[in-house]
Formats: C-alpha cells, sequence, structure tokens
C-alpha cells in the first residue's frame, strides 16, 4: 500500500508524485528547509497534503534546531514556519495549517515540551484528515448512484491528501456502499495529476477509470457520457466561489448548459471565511515550462510568450453543492459557507 506522507520520527517520508505513474519512489525529508523546497516543487501537492506537509516541516524544525535558548528556538521556528507558508499562495489549508502550529509555538513552555506538542500536532493533522475524508465520504455518497459515470478534474484523491481523498473520497465511499461508478479523469493540462496521479489512484483501487483530454470533456458531457462531476477545491470563499485546478471552471459552465450536477468535495478546512469572494483568491502562475514542456520534450517554439496560471474561481451559481465532513452546502450561491465555517 502506498502513503502520500508520513512522519518517521525524526524525518518525512513522501511519495514523490513527480514521477508517477512510472516510479514509485518514496523520499525522506530531515529538515524543514528541504520539505519546502518539495511542496513547491510539487513532490507532494493537492490543499490538505500540503498543510500536513508544512505542518510536519515545522514539526523538523524543532526537532533539528541547535538554538541556544528558548527564544530563539521560537524565533527559529517562526520563521520555519514563515518559510513553509511561501511555498504555494493558493491552497488555504497551508496556512490553516502553519496558523495551527504557529499557536503552539506561540504558547510552548519548554524546547523539549514543544517539541513534543508541535511533533503530536503534525501526526494529529494527518490523522484527522485521513477520518475527515471518510466523513465527507459518507456525506456526498448519495449524491452518487449505481450506474453513474462520474467526471473528475486534477487530482483530489488520497495522494491529494493523508489518505483517502476528498472528491475521489466520495467515489470511494459510493463504490463502498456497492454502487457501480465509472470515473473520467480529465488529463490536467499543463501538469498531468489526472493522468498521472488519477488514473493511477483509480487503478490501483480497481474502480473504472477512463482517461480523456481536458477539451474532450464538453464532448461528453453534451453526448450524455458524463451524468456527473466532482473535484476538490484549494479554497472557497465567503460567498462559495471556489478556486480548484486550472480548467475547472471551464467544466462548469459546461455542466451548467448540460444539466449535469456539479459537486465540490471539501474540508472545513479549505472554506475560507476571511476571503470574500472568487476575486480575492490569490492564484498561483507556475513557470512556463510546465506549458512548454511535456515529460522533457518542448513542444512550443522557443521565445513565445506562455501563460500558466495553476488555479482558477468557479462562481458560486455554478456549484450544485458543497460536501464537507461536517455536511453538505446546497443553494451555494444563496448561503455561502456561513453556516459552515471552522
Ligand atoms: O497544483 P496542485 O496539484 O496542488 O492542485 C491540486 C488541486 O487543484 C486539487 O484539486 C485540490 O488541491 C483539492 S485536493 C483534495
Amino acid at each position: 500500500m502506498y502513503h502520500t506522507i508520513k512522519w518517521l520520527g525524526d524525518g518525512v517520508s513522501m511519495l514523490d508524485q513527480r514521477l508517477l505513474p512510472a516510479k514509485e519512489v518514496y523520499t525522506i525529508y530531515k529538515n524543514h528547509k528541504d520539505v519546502a523546497t518539495a511542496i513547491r516543487e510539487m513532490v507532494i501537492r493537492g490543499a490538505p497534503a500540503i498543510g500536513i506537509a508544512a505542518a510536519m516541516g515545522i514539526a523538523l524544525a524543532a526537532k533539528t534546531s541547535a538554538a541556544k535558548t528558548f527564544d530563539s528556538f521560537k524565533a527559529e521556528l517562526n520563521a520555519a514556519a514563515d518559510l513553509q507558508a511561501a511555498t504555494r499562495p493558493t491552497a488555504v489549508n497551508l496556512f490553516w495549517a502553519v496558523e495551527r502550529m504557529k499557536k503552539i509555538i506561540a504558547d510552548g513552555a519548554s524546547v523539549e515540551e514543544l517539541t513534543g506538542r508541535l511533533e503530536k500536532e503534525a501526526e494529529a493533522i494527518l490523522e484527522e484528515d485521513i477520518a475527515i475524508n471518510r466523513a465527507m465520504g459518507k456525506n456526498g455518497a448519495r449524491f452518487f448512484s449505481d450506474g453513474d459515470t462520474v467526471m473528475t478534474h486534477c487530482n483530489a484523491g488520497a495522494l491529494a491528501t493523508g489518505g483517502y481523498g476528498t472528491a475521489l473520497g466520495v467515489i470511494r465511499a459510493a463504490v463502498e456502499e456497492g454502487k457501480k461508478i465509472k470515473v473520467f479523469a480529465c488529463e490536467t493540462r499543463p501538469y498531468l495529476q489526472g493522468a498521472r496521479i488519477t488514473a493511477w489512484e483509480l487503478q490501483k483501487d480497481g474502480i473504472p477509470v477512463t482517461l480523456i483530454t481536458d477539451n474532450m470533456a464538453g464532448h461528453f458531457m453534451k453526448s450524455g457520457e458524463i451524468k456527473k462531476i466532482i473535484v476538490g477545491a484549494d479554497r472557497v470563499a465567503e460567498n462559495g466561489d471556489t478556486a480548484n485546478k486550472i480548467g475547472t471552471y471551464s467544466h462548469a459552465v459546461l455542466a451548467k448548459e448540460h444539466g449535469i450536477p456539479f459537486y465540490v468535495a471539501a474540508p472545513i478546512s479549505t472554506l475560507d471565511p476571511s476571503t470574500k469572494n472568487g476575486a480575492a483568491i490569490p492564484i498561483e502562475e507556475r513557470g512556463i515550462e510546465e506549458v512548454a514542456y511535456i515529460q522533457g520534450v518542448q513542444i512550443a517554439p522557443e521565445g513565445i510568450f506562455i501563460r500558466n496560471p495553476s488555479f482558477d474561481v468557479t462562481p458560486a451559481k455554478y456549484i450544485t453543492a458543497i460536501i464537507t465532513e461536517k455536511g453538505v452546502i446546497e443553494n451555494v450561491a444563496q448561503n455561502g459557507i456561513r453556516h459552515l465555517q471552522r
């Protein structure tokens, strides 16, 4: 059985998701700077998973510190927390996890006590995330019927979380209830999380998966093959506008046109009441090489202008329901996230 991320006591083990599906390689990280680099460089990705990694990075900073005084120890830890927070801007789970660790740093009493508490908290964030995903699965499974073909975009599965997944967790829960579900996985250009990761995960679970390129989605919605869509989220604003992997917005608009329910599955830690609406969500722009190259092969002429926004925002009016571990938000455009906050 594979794992996304595991705490080893003196290090953090992560499956290098950049190498999937060709190679299943686990790397052990021994200091917080390398963990931050791993998040930035996509060794680990997916909103809940990067929050867990950041928390473990901060716990590692405590374990490896050579600070001489308690004050300098705390200062080092806060700097380590800020370094983790600076890795990726869109997924709010990262900041949520860092804040959770910073609260502990603030009221720590001694080096030993604080080191122990940070380690426990990081492990708790991982364990809670798996339980949250299972609860989310139970809350969302009722929206999926035996025989449904469900489309998803990017990877909101076990590898984007501590385990089980958000959107794929809901699909897994429906399958565990005995429903036969087929999944259409969009390849998710430019980084190919759908082709490389979602298809890999579902195949391992024996859930039938069909890979399509992103621009085929409209065709299969129109033909009636896709009955429902479910995606994860990186940040849900107060009014219900939802940031997720680039391409999600186009799927949602097309889903509305074709009368296909469009679900978002996300833990409460992804709901961000401090961000008023989608326009206020920071959108990460990644390096142009992700667009200009596929697996090391150049596919565009040298020197042209390229843009690479990694996320887009789906307005609340296109979202049928947001499925969380604490319940489901329906009428998202009217309700926003008001009644289901952290
Ligand atoms: O750039 P990534 O791979 O980190 O983007 C991931 C996504 O957009 C996921 O859909 C989102 O984080 C939800 S994961 C449960």
